[in-house]
C-alpha cells in the first residue's frame, strides 16, 4: 500500500491522519497515512527512512517546515515565496517541496463565499504563517494587501520581499495607514496563547470579514473581539486545515476530495472533545 505521513514534533494531536483517512475512503484510494514523531534534531533522517521504506509523500508541520524547505531538491513557487514546505512529494527518485497552506486559506474563504478579487485585505502578523499565504492571496488580485505586525520592521521587510507585486504595504499594528478593510486575517500566533492582537477598533469600520488562522472549540479571542466590533462574518482556520490537506492529497493522488463531509466530521469531533 502507498505510504504517506505527517512529520512534526509534537505530533500526537495532529488531525491530518483523520482527514487523509476520510479523503482516501471517499475517493477509493488505497493508501496508508501515519503520524510520525521526528526527533527535533533528526528531521532529515526521519524523512529518508520514510522514503527508503516506500514513502510516496508527506505533510510537514511545526517545527520542521523551514527544514523541509532546505531539504527538498525542487521547490514550487508557493514554497519558495513561503520559505517553508508543508508538502513533500517523492516522484521519479526526486524529493519535491510545495506549500499548500496559502491555497488552503484562499479555498476556505471561497468556500464561505468570500471573494478576494478587488478587496482591501489586512493581515496581522509577519511570521511563517503570513509568509505561507501571501502569494496565493495576491494571485486572487485583491485591491491591496497590508501586512501589520507588532514588530513593524518585520512587516515592512516582508512587504518589500514580495516579488513582482505592487500594492503590498507593511507597518506596525498601531500605524496602519488605512481603516476601510473588507477582510482582516489574523496570522499572528497570539491566538495560540488565547490572546487577540492589539489593534484599534477603527479598522473594523467597514464591518469586514474576519479570519483567524487558528481554530478551536470555542471562538478564538480575536474572532470574539471582531464579533463585538461588528464583523460581518468570523471564520476560524479549521476549513483552511482541511483545504490545505485536500490540496496535498490532490498533488499526491491526482484526485480532489470533497472537503465538506470532512469539515463537518472535524467540527463535530472538536465539539465533543
Ligand atoms: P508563525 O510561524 O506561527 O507565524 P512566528 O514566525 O513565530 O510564528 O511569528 C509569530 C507572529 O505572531 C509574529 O508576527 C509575532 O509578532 P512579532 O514579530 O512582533 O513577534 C506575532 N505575535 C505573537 N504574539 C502576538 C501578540 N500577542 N500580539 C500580536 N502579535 C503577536
Amino acid at each position: 500500500m502507498d505510504q504517506y505521513a505527517v512529520f512534526g514534533n509534537p505530533i500526537a494531536h495532529s488531525k491530518s491522519p483523520f482527514i487523509h483517512k476520510m479523503f482516501a475512503e471517499q475517493t477509493g484510494q488505497s493508501l496508508h497515512y501515519a503520524a510520525i514523531l521526528s526527533p527535533l534534531d533528526g528531521f532529515a533522517e526521519s524523512v529518508s527512512t520514510f522514503i527508503a521504506s516506500g514513502g510516496r509523500g508527506a505533510n510537514v508541520t511545526v517545527p520542521f517546515k523551514e527544514q523541509a524547505f532546505k531539504l527538498v531538491e525542487q521547490l514550487s513557487p508557493a514554497a519558495r515565496q513561503a520559505g517553508a514546505v508543508n508538502t513533500l512529494i517523492y516522484q521519479d527518485g526526486k524529493l519535491l517541496g510545495d506549500n499548500t497552506d496559502g491555497i488552503g486559506l484562499v479555498k476556505d474563504l471561497l468556500f464561505h463565499g468570500v471573494v478576494l478579487q478587488g478587496k482591501k485585505i489586512l493581515i496581522i502578523g509577519a511570521g511563517g504563517a503570513t509568509r505561507g499565504v501571501v502569494l496565493p492571496i495576491l494571485e486572487q488580485t485583491p485591491a491591496s494587501l497590508h501586512i501589520a505586525n507588532r514588530t513593524a520592521e518585520k512587516a515592512l521587510s516582508l512587504a518589500k520581499h514580495v516579488p513582482s507585486f505592487a500594492r503590498v504595504t507593511g507597518s506596525g499594528l498601531n500605524d496602519i495607514p488605512d481603516t476601510s478593510f473588507d477582510l482582516i486575517i489574523n496570522a499572528s500566533s497570539a491566538s495560540l496563547s488565547g490572546d487577540s492582537p492589539n489593534i484599534d477598533a477603527a479598522y473594523m469600520v467597514n464591518k469586514p470579514v474576519c479570519y483567524d488562522m487558528v481554530y478551536s472549540k470555542e471562538d478564538t479571542a480575536f474572532n470574539l473581539w471582531c464579533q463585538q466590533q461588528g464583523a460581518s462574518m468570523t471564520l476560524d482556520g479549521l476549513g483552511m486545515l482541511v483545504e490545505q490537506a485536500a490540496q496535498s492529497f490532490y498533488l499526491w493522488r491526482g484526485i480532489m476530495p470533497d472537503t465538506q463531509p470532512v469539515r463537518q466530521a472535524l467540527r463535530m469531533s472538536l465539539s465533543q472533545a
